[in-house]
């Protein structure tokens, strides 16, 4: 049977509400969702400071990111192709603007441009196919001296996550675990002429099936952030991407220049 493409996941009526529910009662997504938003801010801190942001939340779905940036942002919006998550998102957000459609299908931001995008919880999960649409359809929408911020939420450098995709493999090939390592987020902002500037290492300490406490975890990506050699075995690595200097982009728009510069 063929698989179904990651766009229509979370479609279904009462997704919205399950994703949230879910976040609000996992240990460990409730402590990653700290660390997510205190990396996502030294980074607005690090690359934007001073500057009018325009975000893009690219797969927004209920909310999370922009609801955390819509008021330390000039404008804000997000996209997302689920009907039923965006109804939880219009609830959330106060001055956001919400788009319901598909950008790799079709041009709904044609012309403009964002100096800060985020893509949560996406490239991972979202099939070969679906990521490289999505990520050239998100260079597009780049601006120049923009940054790309996303996370892969099942980094194969995290043991815990080689020990579940390694029992996956024997027991349930046939299912799914995706998994991602840092070599994957490489290549695929490579492929579109951006870089990562730089990794922030979230989530060290998930054994399967063991309760760990907030404050311990947090103890434990403390003092691991300290030791960089430390930094690739987190499972929810976030990259922060440019544009790579010198990369000529294979857009239409840079083709028409090409063409009319001649
Ligand atoms: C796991 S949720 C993440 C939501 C949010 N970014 C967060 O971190 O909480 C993944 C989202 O990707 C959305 N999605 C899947 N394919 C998409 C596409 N082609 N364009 C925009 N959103 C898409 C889904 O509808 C879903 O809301």
């Amino acid at each position: 049977m063929a698989k179904i493409s990651y766009r229509e996941s979370h479609k279904y009526q009462g997704k919205g509400d399950e994703y949230e529910a879910y976040y609000r009662s996992d240990a460990w997504e409730k402590f990653l969702w700290s660390r997510e938003q205190e990396i996502i801010l030294r980074i607005l801190d690090k690359y934007l400071a001073g500057k009018e942001i325009h975000l893009l939340d690219f797969a927004c779905g209920t909310g999370r990111i922009a609801g955390l940036l819509e008021s330390r942002v000039k404008t804000s919006t997000g996209i997302d192709v689920s009907g039923s998550m965006l109804a939880i998102a219009r609830k959330k957000l106060k001055r956001t603007e919400i788009i319901e459609a598909d950008i790799t299908k079709e041009n709904v931001l044609a012309r403009r441009k964002f100096n800060l995008i985020t893509a949560f919880r996406f490239f991972l999960n979202a099939e070969p196919e679906l990521r490289s649409l999505a990520i050239k359809a998100l260079v597009e929408l780049l601006d120049e001296e923009g940054y790309l911020v996303f996370n892969n939420h099942h980094s194969l450098g995290s043991p815990w996550i080689k020990l579940l995709y390694a029992r996956h493999l024997r027991k349930n090939p046939e299912g799914t675990f995706n998994v991602m390592s840092i070599e994957q987020m490489k290549n695929l902002v490579k492929d579109v002429g951006l870089e990562i500037v730089e990794i922030y290492p979230a989530g060290f300490f998930h054994p399967p099936k063991v309760p760990v406490s907030c404050r311990l975890n947090r103890a434990i990506d403390n003092l691991a952030c300290r030791l960089m050699f430390l930094s690739r075995f987190s499972e929810n690595p976030i990259a922060v991407c440019r544009r790579r200097k010198g990369h000529v982009s294979d857009s239409p728009e840079s083709r028409k220049y090409t063409l009319e510069g001649q």
